[in-house]
């Protein structure tokens, strides 16, 4: 059993090829971030072009690097939703006439469930039941995973996702789009203890971060003038070590005796060191690729043909 994964929900343009035992033959992730960067964001159209010109040829690698043919592929899985609804009609269409051209099974994976499959792919390949923190760009959910058909949503954000911070907060230290990566960097130069940013208080297993992002603005619009360059790395240290620090603290919250993390987030070089006994989505998988959208593929119902021709790409979860 061979699966095609595609995943195009955002910014990424990405296919791989997973055995039907979660083995990966072949993992292509595009990035198209430097197309968005001058523009400090995704662009949602920009995004859905750039899909439309990358999707067949990073198909095309996939294949080529598994050494297989369309031939080798028994099912196409692909994400349906949520994301960019331009973006992900790119891959939908895409996955269709690949599926209809050869009357195989379309699988239409939830993003979200994706994710929390990046677990499920070899070596790792974590059995449930364990309780997963979903941080990425769009999300933060504490999730309750019994099966690996599913979950049950214990939490989520009230305002930003983590990653949004993250990326809201590199903006505001002038660290470009997407600013993840550049906060983790800059944070090993710094002393988190610099500066006091808040962990919002929200009752039960919810999660705020608006008031942190608010926090830093202040911090960096009342520094004296050109003292940014010199504060730099001491707030993005801060700043990093609350988010971090509200992420598990929930975690810590629900009291169970088997975490996982994954999503962009689950990137961070901190957040890992503050959960040594949890099993962490490997570092190429935590941030959007099709591997894990054809590991969910295998936990989901396929659709044959034709009745995957009236498939719709959904923006929300
Ligand atoms: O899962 P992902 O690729 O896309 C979504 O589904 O949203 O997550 C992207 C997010 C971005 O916000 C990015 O800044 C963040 O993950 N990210 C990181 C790191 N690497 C990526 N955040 C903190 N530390 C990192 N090392
Ligand atoms: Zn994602």
């Amino acid at each position: 059993m061979m699966i095609l994964g595609i995943e195009t929900s955002c910014d990424e343009t990405a296919a791989a090829l997973v055995t039907g035992n979660g083995e990966i033959r072949s993992n292509v992730v595009a990035s198209q971030a430097e197309l968005h960067a001058r523009f400090g964001g995704v662009v949602p159209e920009v995004a859905a072009r750039r899909h439309l010109e990358l999707v067949a040829p990073v198909v095309r690698e996939a294949l080529g690097d598994a050494g297989a043919t369309l031939d080798d592929i028994d099912a196409v899985a692909v994400t349906a939703r949520p994301g960019l609804i331009g973006a992900l009609l790119v891959g939908v269409s895409a996955a269709k006439a690949l599926a209809w051209a050869r009357r195989l099974p379309l699988i239409a994976v939830n993003h979200l469930h994706g994710h929390v499959a990046s677990l499920y792919l070899r070596p790792l390949d974590l059995d449930p039941p364990f309780t997963c923190l979903l941080a990425s760009g769009g999300h933060t959910m504490l999730l309750d995973v019994q099966e690996r058909g599913g979950y049950r949503v214990l939490g989520t954000t009230l305002d930003d996702a983590a990653g949004e911070a993250f990326d809201k907060g590199a903006r505001l230290l002038g660290l470009g789009y997407p600013g993840g990566k550049a906060i983790d960097e800059l944070a090993r130069h710094g002393d988190p203890s610099a500066y006091d940013f808040p962990v919002a208080r929200v009752p039960g297993l919810d999660f705020s971060f608006s008031g942190l992002k608010t926090s830093l603005l202040y911090r960096v619009r009342d520094l004296p003038a050109g003292e940014l360059e010199a504060r730099r790395a001491d707030l993005a240290a801060a700043y990093q070590r609350a988010i971090v620090r509200a992420l598990v603290q929930r975690i810590e919250a629900v009291g169970a005796e088997r975490i996982a993390v994954v999503g962009g987030v689950a990137a961070n070089s901190e957040l890992r060191a503050a959960l040594p006994d949890a099993a962490l989505a490997p570092l190429p998988l935590c941030t959007d690729n099709a591997a894990m959208i054809a590991s969910a593929g295998r936990y989901t119902e396929p659709s044959v043909y034709p009745d995957y021709l009236s498939l719709d790409a959904r923006a929300t979860a």
